[in-house]
This record gives C-alpha cells, structure tokens and sequence, in this order.
C-alpha cells in the first residue's frame, strides 16, 4: 500500500497573464489532497471521496477510460484526471482511493493537487522513483491534455514542489515566509479552460489594451515578492486591490466576487482582497489585518461566501509507504 499528497494553491498575482508569458506568483496552502495505492488483482477501481462528495466504484477500460461515471459531476471530473495518469503510467490491477479537502471547480488547484499525489502514488506503488521535477513535468502535461489545451504549469508545479512559486519563463520556487489567508468561495463554480479561452479571445481582439494590463500585472507579481520576503503586508494588499481591478478589467470578475471582496475590504478588516484563478465564480483571497481574521471571515459569509483561513507556503507532494 501507498499514499501521497499534494497541496491545494492560491494565485496570489498574475492569474490569466502568465498564460501569455507574463509572471504570476503562487503558494500552495493546507488544504490538501490524499490518495491512496493497493493491489487489486484482475482490477483498477478509482473511488473519490472528499467535500461531502462520495462516489465509489469506477472502473477503468484497459486505455484508462473511465467506464462507468456515478452522480457526481465533481468525482467524475476528478476520476478522470486520475484515469489520465493510469493511461500514461499504464498501470492495472490497483485500486486507487482519492480524498480530497480542496474545494473543487473553486480556482483552489484541487485537480492539479489529484494529478500530482496519484502520480506520486502511483509511480511509487511501481517502484519508480519520481523526481518532483518530473511530477511536476508529467502532471502539467496530464492536466493539459485532460483540459484540452492552454494552462500554465502553475498548479501543478505547486502541488508538486509547495512554497511559493513564480512563473513566468520558467518555474522558480521562491524561500518566502508563511502568512495567514482568508479564502472566500462563492458558490457559482467556475470554468477554468472557457475563462482562459474568453481572456485569449479579448486579447486578440484588443492586443493594445490587454497586453498593458497582463504587463501591469506582471509587474504587480515581481513587486509582490519584496513584500512577501519583508512581511510588508500594507503593500502587499495595495497590490492585490490593483490586481483585482486589472482582473475585472478583462472581464473575469463578478457580481458575487466583488460583493465578497468589498465585504472583506471594508470596515478596514482586510488590507487587500482579489479573485483568484481564472475568475467567472469560485474564490477570492483577502489579506486581513492582524488580529482581524475571524471578522473578515464573519463579513464573508454575511455576503454569502463560504469563508475559511489558510496558511500559505505549505508542503509539496509527499509519499507514505
Ligand atoms: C487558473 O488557476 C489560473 C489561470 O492563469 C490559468 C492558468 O494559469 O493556467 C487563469
């Protein structure tokens, strides 16, 4: 038997402009997801469980498909990630179970956080040692493939190597200290490949006006850095409030975001506050004012978000015989 897993994440700046090649700055946070390896001769099962969602018992054909999906849209996306690593790996006869503390369809990296703990899982199980570079390499291009298209490697890369993480040519983990997050979940889920491909669409209608913003954005990343390193945390909500502004401009925000946003803003509870991920719904993130945690929480969920702490710069991907 084995067991690995992987980190949900925040996008702290740079959400949609990295897609283009600009730098974004993520951390992975303790939220986190499980999974777990046992032989089952003359079988694959994948079972998930996780968030009040339960659904057991898929199967999987011998291409990796899974072949008979359950009631939950949320557990039949997540086995099919899995199933995507079972093909590349071309494992049988396992049974593999997922559990999962990381809202799903939120912009929290939970598929991103499955890919890397069942490939981890997995390849150990197999008796290969994976490097977490290439984990991370191989669960980027999983979750691309499963996505069908454009997606940067930040998800994945931190599920796989934790801490803080800027992308912009390359992947660079960062040595940055851990500060307490207030995340807010709308309940309107969100798309993450129809947001990108909307962004992608506004730019090459408007390349003079989005390209500014995505370069404005990725200047707010590379400025974020020295505030995170110096605990300069006053700085560091000004730059989320421009950052969120710049997503609403390229039209990722919404009515429910914004109202949990201005609700964590005001009153003073929080020094910044934005969307993160790809926006349409899901989550944003506020930056509270010492000792204000548990009254941004309170005003979030008096705007009708589901309203939690994390702590970022948590953990990569670890394995468990
Ligand atoms: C989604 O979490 C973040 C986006 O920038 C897409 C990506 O980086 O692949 C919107």
């Amino acid at each position: 038997m084995t067991a690995a897993s992987a980190p949900g994440k925040v996008i702290l700046f740079g959400e949609h402009a990295v897609v283009s090649g600009a730098p974004a700055l993520g951390t992975a946070i303790d939220l986190r997801a499980r999974v777990l390896v046992e032989d089952l001769p003359g079988k694959t099962e994948i079972s998930i469980h996780g968030l009040g969602l339960r659904l057991s018992g898929f199967s999987v054909d011998s291409d990796g498909r899974v072949v008979s999906l359950g009631s939950s849209d949320e557990a039949a996306a997540a086995a099919r990630y899995v199933s995507a690593v079972v093909k590349a790996l071309d494992v049988r006869d396992v049974r593999i179970t997922v559990s999962s503390e990381i809202p799903v369809a939120s912009g929290l990296g939970s598929s991103a956080a499955i890919v890397v703990a069942t490939l981890a899982a997995l390849s150990h199980h197999m008796g290969i040692d994976m490097e977490v570079k290439s984990i991370a390499a191989e669960a980027h291009r999983i979750e691309k493939t499963v996505q069908g298209g454009l997606g940067s490697p930040m998800d994945t890369a931190l599920a796989a190597y934790g801490g803080y993480i800027q992308i912009s040519d390359g992947v660079t983990p960062l040595d940055l200290p851990q500060m307490d997050l207030v995340v807010g979940c709308t309940s309107v889920p969100h798309d993450t490949r129809a947001e990108v491909a909307r962004v992608q669409e506004l730019r090459s209608r408007y390349p003079e006006i989005v390209d500014p913003i995505f370069k404005a954005m990725g200047v707010i990343s590379r400025k974020a850095v020295p505030c995170i390193k110096d605990l300069d945390l006053k700085e560091l909500g000004r730059l989320m409030n421009i950052n969120h502004g710049l997503l609403e401009a390229i039209g990722v925000g919404t009515r429910e975001l914004s109202e949990l946003v201005y609700a964590a803003r005001g009153a003073g509870m929080a020094l910044g506050a934005k969307l993160t991920g790809a926006g349409g719904g899901g989550c944003m993130i506020a930056l509270p004012k010492e000792g204000m945690c548990s009254r941004a929480i309170t005003a979030i969920t008096q705007a009708r978000g589901r309203a939690f702490v994390v702590r970022t710069g948590c953990n990569g991907v670890t394995v468990e015989d």
